[in-house]
C-alpha cells in the first residue's frame, strides 16, 4: 500500500473511531446529567419550584439573550457575572447569615472564626448532600435554604426588573433597565438560575465529594474544589503535548522535500475568463466585508459597555441597543461575514477546478443564494432586537427571536433557512466541481478532502437543531458545541489547509503529489484531536466524569500541529517570490502566513493557556477566554477569509484598480491592531481574574470588585488604541475593495464606449 493510501486509511478510521467516542460520551452525558425536578420542596412541605418554573425559566433566559448576558456554567460573555456561581455564592451568605442570627443572635461577619467554621460545616453538609428523590422527581431542600434561596430570589427579581435601588449594579452589570420587564418571566428566570446553581454544588449520587459539574465553580464555602482527575489529567495532558511535538517534530525531519517544480511564464490559473457564476461573487465580497465594518461598529460599542454599562459617552444607548443585543450581533456577524467569504471561496474554485465548466443554472443559484444569506442575516439581527427587547411572545422568541445560545443565537426559523442556504451551497459546490472529481488528476485526493470538508460543513450545522426548546442544559451544550468546535477546530481546518494546498497546485508552484500526502496527512492529524477534543467545553456543563480524560487529552493533540505550523508557514512565504507574476499574489499570501501565526499564537498558545482542566476549572468565562477567542477567530479564519477573497479577486478583477499599498496598510495594521488588543488588555484582565478566581472564588473574578477595579479599568482603556488601529486596517480592505468596484465600472464604461 502507497504512503498516501495507509494515511487515507488512518483518516477513516480515526473519523469512526472518534465519533464513536464523542456519541458514548453524549449518551453518557444523557444518563449522568442533573435532573431536572418534577418539584423542589422544603422540609416543611413548602413548594419553591415546578419542573415548569424551570423550563419555562429556561426559556426566559433564552429570550433574554441567554448566553449574551452574563454566563451559565461559565459559558457565555464575559462583564455580567457568571449567574450559576453568583446565585450560589449568594445563597451560601444568605443561608449562613439566617443561621448566625437563629443560633447566636448576630451577624454572621460578627461570630468568632470557630463559630463560623462550625457553620461553614454544617452548610457543607447541607449544600453537598444530594436530596433528589428519582422516584418522585422531587427535590428536598432544608428550611434554613428554602429560606435563603427566597432572599436570592428577591435580589433577582429586583435586579432583572427596574428596581431603583439596584440601578448601579445594573450599571456595572452592563445590563438595561428592566431587562425582565414581565414578572413571571422573572420569577420563572431564577427557578432556571437556582437549578443551574443547584447542579453545581450538589454531590453525585455515586461519588462523594464531585458535583455535577465537576465541583466546578471554585466556591472553597461549601469545597467546590478541583476534584483528582482535574489535576492529574491536567498534568498528562501537557506530557501528551510535549510527546506529540517531539514525535512530530522527528517525523518532520525524516521527510524529503521535492524540490520545487519550475513555474510557468504566466499565472496559469486565473489568466482564464471568469464563468457566469464566479463574475456573480462580486457582491458576496462586497456584502461580506460590509458586515465586518458593522461587525467592528458593534464590537467598539460592546467593549465601551465594559466601562460605561449603560451609556455611550452619556447617551443612553442601552435602551434600545443594551449589551447582550450589541454582543449578540458582533458575535453572530463574525460568523455571517466570514462564513460569506468562504461560500464565496467554495463558488469560486468549484467552477475553476473543472476548468470552467459549470451548469447553466448555476449563475442563477448563485445569485439566489446571495438572497438567502441576506434575508437570515437581516431577518435574524431583527428577530434578536425584538426578542431581547422583550416584545416577543415567549415561543416567538424562539422561533424568530433569540435563541439564547452563544454562536447559535439566531431563531429557529433562521436557524432552519441558513441550513438550507447551507445545503444549496452544498449543491451548488457538487454541481460545479464533478467534473473535477471525476476526472483522473495528480491531485484528486486534494480536491476530494475540500469537497468532504464542504460537505462536513454544511451538514454538522444540523446538529445545533438537536436541542429543543427544554433540552436540558447538559444536553444543549452538548449539541451546541458539535456545531462550534466541530467546525472551526476540525473542518474549518480541513478546508482551510486544502483549500491554500489546492491554489498552490494550481499556481503550479508545488507538485501535485506531494501535496495530495502532505495535505492528507495534515487533516489526519487536525482530526485526531480536534473531534474528541470537542470535550473540552463540555469539562464542567453536567457531563461524567470521564469527559475531563477524553477533552484535555485530545484537545492538547490539537495543539500538536499548531505548535509546528511555522514550518508550512515558511514554505508559503518562500512560494511569494517564485515568479514575477506572483507578486500579485502577494498580500494574499502574507493573510495566509499571518492565518498560521494565529493559529501557532491564537489558537494554539492562547488555547492551550485555558485548555488544561484545572486551568479552565479557574478561568473559563474570564477575559483569557476573550483574548483567545479574538486571536483564534479573527486571527485564524478571519485573516483567512480575506486571503482567500483576495485570491479569488485577482481572479476576477485582472488586477484592476489593484492597490498593494492599501493592502500592505491593512494587513499591518489589522496584525498590529488585534495583537495590540490582545496583549494590552485583554489578556492582562484575563490573568489578574485568574489569580482573584483561585484566591477567593470563581463569583469574585466575575464581580464587580474585580472588573470595576481602578486597575482593571485602566486596562480596559488600553483596548482603545489596538481596536482603532485594527478597524482602521478593516477600513483599508473596504477602500480596497471600493478601488476594484470603480475600476471594473470605469471597464465596463469604456467597453460600452467602443461598441457603441
Ligand atoms: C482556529 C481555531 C480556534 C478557534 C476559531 C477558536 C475559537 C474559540 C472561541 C470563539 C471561543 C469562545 C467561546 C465562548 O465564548 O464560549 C473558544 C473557547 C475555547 N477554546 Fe478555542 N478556538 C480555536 C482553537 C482552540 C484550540 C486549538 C484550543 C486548545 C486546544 C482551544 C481551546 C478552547 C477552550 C478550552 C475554550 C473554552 C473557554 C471557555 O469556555 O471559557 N481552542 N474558542
Ligand atoms: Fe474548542
Amino acid at each position: 500500500m502507497s504512503r498516501q493510501k495507509i494515511i487515507l486509511w488512518a483518516l477513516i478510521l480515526t473519523c469512526l473511531a472518534s465519533f464513536t467516542v464523542l456519541l458514548s460520551m453524549g449518551s453518557n452525558t444523557y444518563r449522568e446529567m442533573p435532573p431536572i425536578p418534577s418539584q423542589v420542596i422544603s422540609d416543611n412541605g413548602r413548594i419553591l419550584f415546578t419542573e415548569e418554573d424551570i423550563q419555562q425559566g429556561q426559556m426566559a433566559w433564552r429570550s433574554m439573550g441567554g448566553h449574551q448576558l452574563g454566563s451559565v456554567w461559565g459559558h457565555g460573555s464575559y462583564v455580567a457575572p457568571d449567574w450559576s456561581a453568583d446565585w450560589l455564592h449568594r445563597e451560601l451568605l444568605a443561608w449562613l447569615e439566617i443561621r448566625a442570627q437563629g443560633q447566636f443572635d448576630n451577624s454572621y461577619d460578627a461570630l468568632s472564626a470557630a463559630q463560623q467554621s462550625s457553620l461553614q460545616a454544617e452548610l457543607k453538609a447541607d449544600v453537598r448532600r444530594n436530596r433528589y428523590n428519582p422516584e418522585t422527581g422531587t427535590i428536598t431542600l432544608s428550611d434554613t435554604r428554602f429560606d435563603a434561596i427566597k432572599m436570592v430570589q428577591t435580589h433577582y427579581l429586583s435586579l432583572f426588573g427596574d428596581d431603583p435601588e439596584l440601578q448601579p449594579l445594573r450599571e456595572q452589570y452592563a445590563m438595561k433597565e428592566g431587562t425582565l420587564p414581565s414578572l413571571q418571566r422573572r420569577e420563572d428566570l431564577t427557578a432556571f438560575i437556582f437549578w443551574s446553581a443547584w447542579a453545581t454544588a450538589t454531590d453525585r449520587v455515586d461519588q462523594p465529594g464531585v458535583s455535577y459539574t465537576n465541583n466546578w465553580p471554585h466556591e472553597p464555602l461549601v469545597d467546590n474544589l478541583p476534584t483528582s482527575s482535574i489535576t492529574v489529567w491536567s498534568i498528562l495532558s501537557v506530557v501528551v503535548l510535549i510527546f506529540g511535538v517531539a514525535a512530530l517534530a522527528w517525523y518532520h525531519s525524516t521527510l524529503k522535500h521535492d524540490p520545487l517544480p519550475t513555474p510557468a511564464k504566466e499565472d496559469p490559473i486565473f489568466s482564464h475568463q471568469p464563468s457566469p457564476s464566479q463574475r456573480a461573487l462580486g457582491k458576496y465580497f462586497l456584502t461580506a466585508i460590509g458586515l465586518f465594518m458593522l461587525q467592528i461598529v458593534l464590537g467598539g460599542i460592546t467593549a465601551h459597555y465594559a466601562v460605561e454599562g449603560q451609556q455611550f459617552y452619556g447617551i443612553p444607548l442601552s435602551d434600545i441597543l443594551p449589551y447582550s443585543l450589541t454582543r449578540t450581533w458582533h458575535t453572530q456577524l463574525a460568523v455571517f461575514w466570514i462564513a460569506t467569504l468562504w461560500l464565496a471561496t467554495g463558488l469560486y474554485i468549484a467552477p475553476a477546478l473543472s476548468g470552467g465548466r459549470e451548469p447553466k443554472w448555476q449563475k442563477l443559484g448563485v445569485n439566489l443564494l446571495w438572497l438567502a444569506l441576506l434575508v437570515v442575516v437581516l431577518g435574524s439581527m431583527a428577530g434578536e432586537w425584538l426578542a431581547v427587547q422583550q416584545v416577543l411572545d415567549i415561543d416567538l422568541s424562539y422561533w424568530f427571536g433569540h435563541q439564547g445560545h452563544e454562536y447559535i443565537d439566531l431563531g429557529r426559523f433562521w436557524q432552519i433557512l441558513l441550513m438550507v442556504g447551507l445545503v444549496i451551497w452544498l449543491a451548488l459546490v457538487t454541481a460545479a466541481i464533478r467534473p473535477a472529481l471525476k476526472e483522473q488528476n495528480d491531485h484528486k485526493p486534494v480536491i476530494w478532502l475540500l469537497y468532504v470538508s464542504v460537505v462536513a460543513i454544511g451538514l454538522f450545522y444540523g446538529a445545533g437543531l438537536m436541542m429543543g426548546k427544554h433540552t436540558n442544559l447538559a444536553m444543549a451544550e452538548y449539541w451546541r458545541w458539535w456545531v462550534v468546535h466541530l467546525w472551526v477546530e476540525g473542518f474549518f481546518e480541513t478546508f482551510a489547509t486544502a483549500v491554500i494546498a489546492l491554489m498552490f497546485v494550481r499556481l503550479g508552484l508545488i507538485r501535485a503529489r506531494s501535496a495530495n500526502a502532505a495535505v492528507l496527512f495534515a487533516t489526519l492529524i487536525f482530526l485526531s484531536g480536534g473531534i474528541i477534543g470537542t470535550a473540552h467545553h463540555w469539562y464542567f456543563t453536567g457531563t461524567p466524569t470521564s469527559v475531563l480524560a477524553w477533552g484535555s487529552i485530545f484537545s492538547a493533540l490539537e495543539v500538536v500541529p499548531l505548535a509546528l505550523i511555522g514550518f508550512e508557514a515558511y514554505e508559503q512565504y518562500r512560494l511569494r517570490n517564485a515568479a514575477s507574476w506572483m507578486t500579485n499574489y502577494k498580500w494574499a499570501i502574507m493573510f495566509f502566513v499571518a492565518t498560521a501565526f494565529w493559529n501557532m499564537f491564537g489558537a494554539g498558545m492562547l488555547g492551550f493557556l485555558i485548555n488544561p482542566p484545572i486551568s479552565l476549572y479557574y478561568v473559563q468565562g474570564l477575559n483569557t477566554t476573550a483574548a483567545h477567542g479574538h486571536g483564534a477567530f479573527m486571527g485564524v479564519y478571519g485573516m483567512l477569509g480575506i486571503g482567500l477573497m483576495l485570491f479569488c479577486l485577482m481572479g476576477l478583477s485582472k488586477g484592476r484598480g489593484w492597490n498593494q499599498k492599501l493592502l500592505k496598510w491593512a494587513f499591518w495594521s489589522m496584525n498590529i491592531g488585534l495583537m495590540a488588543m490582545l496583549v494590552m488588555s485583554l489578556l492582562p484582565v484575563g490573568i489578574i481574574q485568574f489569580f482573584a478566581a483561585i484566591d477567593h472564588g470563581y463569583w469574585f473574578a466575575r464581580s464587580p470588585e474585580v472588573l470595576q477595579s481602578e486597575l482593571v479599568r485602566q486596562l480596559v482603556w488600553w483596548r482603545v488604541p489596538g481596536d482603532i488601529l485594527f478597524a482602521i486596517g478593516g477600513m483599508f480592505i473596504a477602500m480596497f475593495l471600493f478601488g476594484l468596484v470603480k475600476a471594473s465600472w470605469a471597464a465596463k464604461r469604456a467597453r460600452k464606449l467602443a461598441t457603441a
